[in-house]
């Protein structure tokens, strides 16, 4: 059986074949069965002993494909996978807030395995989720950034959010208080007049979606 520092050896040297100049890495749609298990891993550094995610214990497998299937119903999840065919990050989107008026916004969030960060994993799994959410007419897209976290400002101020605004103090955890920026973009301008189109349900982009699952 492999050990974590194999599989870690493993892992770098797929990347650094898929994420070259010649990028073979490919972004598809994700899948809770085949996915979850990776997934749960590539998220569990952001909660144990981080403050970039505010859970205090990670989702296993189990939990992290009923999530993928929650936010499926309604937005795209996406994975990046290397190609040895390992999912290496994911990129998904879900709503903003629950209150009908909200409908029209979204927030998005992306981890990249810790091995693969700084190989524009990030940006990529965000060039494909970009596009499918303004297909579905949503106009605006958030992030809320744990602070201090200078990763991820980059990355989502590279695809053009602007920061809104910070929540001083707004989460607890490791000992420390922690801030949290929030980022937003127009994803569309919608409709001065008028209401704006209602959002597509991602299952029903149907073959607008150029993304599949294989
Ligand atoms: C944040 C994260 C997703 C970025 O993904 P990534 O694949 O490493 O980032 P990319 O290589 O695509 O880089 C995107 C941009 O950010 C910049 N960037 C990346 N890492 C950086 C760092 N440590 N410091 C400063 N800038 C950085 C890149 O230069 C690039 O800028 P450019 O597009 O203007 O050239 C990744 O670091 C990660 O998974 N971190 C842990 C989880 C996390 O923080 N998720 C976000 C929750 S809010």
């Amino acid at each position: 059986m492999d050990t974590d520092q194999d599989r870690h050896r493993q892992l770098v040297a797929a990347l650094s074949l898929s994420t070259g100049n010649n990028s073979p890495m490919r972004i598809r749609l994700a899948d809770p069965e085949r996915d979850s298990a990776r997934a749960a891993e590539i998220y569990r550094p952001a909660v144990v002993g981080s403050t970039i995610s505010f859970e205090e214990v990670a989702p296993d497998a189990d939990e992290m494909a009923a999530r993928m299937r929650t936010v499926l119903t309604r937005t795209p999840w996406l994975v990046a996978v290397a190609d040895d065919g390992l999912p290496i990050g994911y990129a998904y989107a879900s709503e903003h807030r629950s209150r009908a008026g909200y409908r029209w916004s979204v927030d998005i969030t992306v981890y990249v395995d810790p091995a693969g960060h700084g190989r524009g994993v990030g940006r990529a799994l965000y060039g494909e989720l970009l596009p499918i959410l303004r297909r579905q007419c949503f106009v605006n897209a958030y992030a809320g950034i744990g602070l201090p976290n200078a990763a991820s400002v980059a990355l989502h101020e590279s695809i053009g959010m602007t920061r809104i605004g910070v929540y001083q103090r707004v989460g607890w955890k490791l000992g420390r208080w922690v801030d949290v920026a929030w980022y937003g973009m127009r994803l569309s301008e919608g409709s001065a007049a008028g209401p704006p189109p209602e959002p597509i349900p991602f299952p029903q982009l149907g073959d607008e979606s150029d993304i599949s699952a294989e």
